[in-house]
């Protein structure tokens, strides 16, 4: 039941993002029948290319992308959409061009800006002057929206002035990924964890978003983020929202937005007085991953030797209000730790009595395991009794295990950027971050940064294949804490 016909426009359409994801991402939505016949993708770039010569990079990189395999049917009609525009961003007069192009097409547009962001502005000028914005055109960013609040205010403005907020869709892929939308269900579906969602039941709240790889050959853009602007101003606080918002009232984006943004402002701001105690950067040295050397990040290729730019960072991020007061999340997030590996990990408050001292039982406090990738599912820690005929009860720790590839054989786990993409398509925003949400993330990120920036301290060296530097460790340990491996 697809959406009348639209095009889709990707600016950016020879890049890495397109090649990996959008193309693969369209592609999977026609092959399962969600893409209506007659919408077309018009790939926008600046190289001169004949419309061949795009079909057979399209071709190569479905190949190489689209996990599943390829349909020979779904191929044919999927070429037959394909468009491709030549355009120099920058310059005004010639969207014209485009202007040609779509003029034969349909009346909703979904303008994909998959560009450096300082020229989404550009694009939209040359939209407006093209006479090529109309109230039903819906635009779609790629973070990063700025690398500050104040860079991030320029854009959104830039694009405003042609585009209204309900015609904009911000892309945080994390919002489109299965786990992620799941922890709705989990909390707002299970009155077991409705009920006990709070200060009074879960004593804190760890968020571990670790990848294996490094920074795969971007360094110069890499280098000037750094993982603050990177992963935790964006898909860690996302995630962090949508844990810690008050129930929305239904599931419109106008109610769940709201939500979110309430929880991140919510957040205790982190600056110079508090920021050695409340937060660790990291930079990873020479070091093995799966037994090979990888060098460290001052040694990847392209590398400035002198950067001071993070690569891991761990908070302990507090939320003042009277849901989470005295309730810590902490989260961790890093290039080249030993494994992709991304997990929510709630731990409820311990036992008030122990009625089985005699047993010589300790009593470890329920947790929460929510695993967003890879291998995802849900688990339950709890205590159990070891079967036996003893007097004396001998009980011990054991998980309720969900794993969605058992439970859901025969489900594919759709990716974000395919979810994300229909979403927008049918022209619901749930699932993309608004104007105030980006503002709000940039306010708390930005007071870290700067308080970074006037300690003037060199991130802290861990060796590739490790977890962070000792310091993270320090960090929760000092609370009487430990990070779940
Ligand atoms: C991107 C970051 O937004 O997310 C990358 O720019 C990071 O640095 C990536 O590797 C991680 O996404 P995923 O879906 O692989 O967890």
């Amino acid at each position: 039941d697809y959406q009348s016909a639209s095009e889709i426009v990707l600016f950016g359409a020879l890049g890495d993002l397109s090649r990996r994801k959008l193309l693969p991402a369209l592609y999977q939505l026609d092959q399962v029948g969600l893409l209506n016949p007659e919408s077309r993708i018009v790939a926008v770039a600046r190289q001169d290319s004949s419309l061949e010569d795009f079909t057979e990079f399209v071709m190569e990189n479905l190949t190489n992308f689209v996990k599943e395999g390829l349909n020979d049917d779904v191929i044919e009609r999927f070429k037959s959409r394909l468009v491709y525009q030549q355009l120099d961003f920058k310059d005004t007069k010639a969207y014209k061009n485009l202007a040609d192009t779509l003029a034969n097409g349909h009346k909703t547009r979904v303008y994909y800006f998959s560009t450096p962001p300082a020229i989404y502005g550009d694009i939209s000028d040359g939209l407006k002057a093209a006479g090529l914005i109309t109230p039903a055109d819906r635009v779609v960013m790629e973070k990063p929206i700025g690398h500050c609040l104040e860079s991030s205010k320029v854009i959104n403005d830039q694009v405003s002035r042609y585009f209204n907020e309900n015609q904009i869709y911000r892309i945080d892929h994390y919002l489109g990924k299965e786990t992620v939308l799941n922890l709705l269900v989990l909390r707002f579906a299970n009155s077991l964890f409705t009920n006990n969602w709070d200060r009074n039941s879960i004593d804190h709240v760890q968020i571990t978003v670790a990848e294996s790889v490094g920074i795969e050959g971007r360094w110069g853009f890499y280098d000037d983020a750094g993982q603050m602007r990177d992963m935790i101003q964006n898909h860690l606080l996302q995630i962090l929202s949508l844990l810690a918002m008050e129930p929305p009232a239904d599931l419109s984006a106008e109610s769940i937005r709201a939500e979110k943004l309430k929880a991140v402002k919510a957040l205790v701001p982190i600056d110079r007085s508090n920021v050695k105690d409340k937060t660790v950067r990291g930079q990873y040295a020479d070091g093995y991953l799966n037994g090979n050397p990888v060098p460290g990040y001052l040694n990847e290729e392209g590398a400035n030797t002198s950067s001071n730019t993070e690569t891991f960072v761990a908070i302990k991020a507090e939320i003042d209000n009277w849901r989470w007061a005295g309730v810590p999340f902490y989260l961790r997030t890093g290039k080249r730790m030993p494994a992709k590996h991304s997990e929510i990990v709630v731990h409820f408050k311990e036992q008030a009595h122990n009625i089985f001292k005699d047993s010589h039982a300790d009593l470890p406090a329920n947790k929460l395991t929510i695993r967003l990738q890879p291998d995802e599912g849900v688990e339950l820690q709890m205590m159990n009794k070891i079967p036996g005929i003893a007097s004396q009860m001998h009980i011990q720790e054991n998980k309720l295990d969900l794993s969605f590839s058992d439970t859901y054989e025969n489900q594919r786990v759709v990716d974000a950027y395919e979810r994300l993409m229909l979403e927008v398509i049918n022209g619901n925003q749930s699932l993309f971050v608004s104007r105030d949400e980006v503002e709000a993330a940039w306010t708390w990120a930005d007071s870290i940064i700067d308080a970074w920036k006037s300690t003037n301290e060199a991130p802290k060296a861990y060796a590739a294949g490790s977890w962070g530097p000792v310091s993270s460790i320090s960090l929760i340990a000092r609370d009487d804490r430990q990070w779940v491996e």
